[in-house]
């Protein structure tokens, strides 16, 4: 049992005025250490489920568990909670006050009692591992929107949380920061933490994620391994996302004949390329 983090049974929320439900019965459990993709199109309620999961929004009914208790939405569990989980918002600009970029990611640490020497030293690390330090000083609306964004994601990861949740980590990141920003996801799990983020990018998904959900009108329409749910056609079109590459070109050169189908598709390019490579080196 210990190995669910976070589960969430029969989810409903509905926005003030808003004339549809949000999520509308979502139920999910997300293992520990995992890394999941939440998947579908827009409006599906992935945005307004990361926000329950740090207790922003409250559901009108339902329940959802952080290692194995209940999260009650009362205050004082909700500051407890937020240190164990951790969002990026899409847009950094939500998430940063117009502090230095030192002061910024320093306040979380400092809000949690640690001395301002302790909390800068803290700061400074994180910095450092995400290549900010040399705008350290800046304010942060001076700085890019890929810059905003890592010192949004440092935000977060000075305060080492159990799960960090982050809503379409890359998008209208340019492909320079796009790439730095999903070498850093990739490095978080290898340090014990819960990764659960939202994309509407179905190769990146398929080469990360050990788990897809996906989402479809406030509801998991499927969950599970990302090689499943990402291969499964009619899942895909009824959550409006098309196959993606890699299986692609894996099944249309198993029907060739150029590869064999016993040998099971492969995570990324390439490594299919990989596979090409030795099948034509065969006698
Ligand atoms: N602040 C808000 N006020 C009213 N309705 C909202 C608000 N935010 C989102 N919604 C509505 O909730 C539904 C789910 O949206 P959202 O969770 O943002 O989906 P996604 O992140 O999958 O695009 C949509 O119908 C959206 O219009
Ligand atoms: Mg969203």
């Amino acid at each position: 049992m210990n190995d669910i983090l976070l589960r969430a049974e029969e989810l409903r929320y509905t926005y003030d005025g808003g004339d549809a439900p949000a999520l509308d019965g979502l139920s999910l459990r997300i293992r520990r250490g995992s890394r999941v993709a939440l998947m579908g199109a827009n409006g599906s309620g992935k945005s307004t489920f990361l926000l329950c999961c740090t207790g922003v929004c409250r559901p009108q009914s339902g329940r959802l568990e952080f290692g194995g208790e209940e999260v009650s939405f009362r205050k004082k569990d909700l500051l407890r909670l937020r240190r164990r989980v951790g969002i990026v918002f899409q847009d950094p600009d939500n998430q940063l006050f117009s502090a230095s970029v030192l002061q910024e990611i320093a306040f979380g640490p400092l809000n949690l009692g640690l001395s301002p020497e302790e909390a800068r030293r803290e700061a400074e690390i994180v910095m450092e591992r995400l290549g900010i330090t040399p705008f350290a000083h800046k304010p942060a609306h001076a700085l890019s929107g890929g810059q905003k964004k890592l010192v949004s994601i440092a935000d977060i990861l000075v305060m080492r949380p159990e799960l960090i949740l982050f809503d379409e980590p890359a998008a209208a990141l340019d492909p320079k920061h796009a790439a730095i920003v999903n070498r850093i996801i990739e490095g978080l799990t290898a340090q014990g933490m819960t990764v659960l983020l939202s994309t509407h990018d179905v190769d990146y998904a398929y080469g990360w994620a050990d788990e897809v959900i996906l989402f479809h009108e406030g509801r998991v329409l499927r969950q599970g391994p990302a090689d499943e749910v990402l291969r499964d056609r009619e899942a895909l079109l009824a959550a409006n996302l098309q196959l993606p590459a890699v299986p692609r070109f894996y099944d249309a050169l198993c029907a060739a004949g150029v590869l064999d189908p016993s040998v099971p598709c492969p995570r990324t390019m390439e490594a299919l390329e990989t596979l090409i490579s030795a099948r034509r080196a065969e006698p």
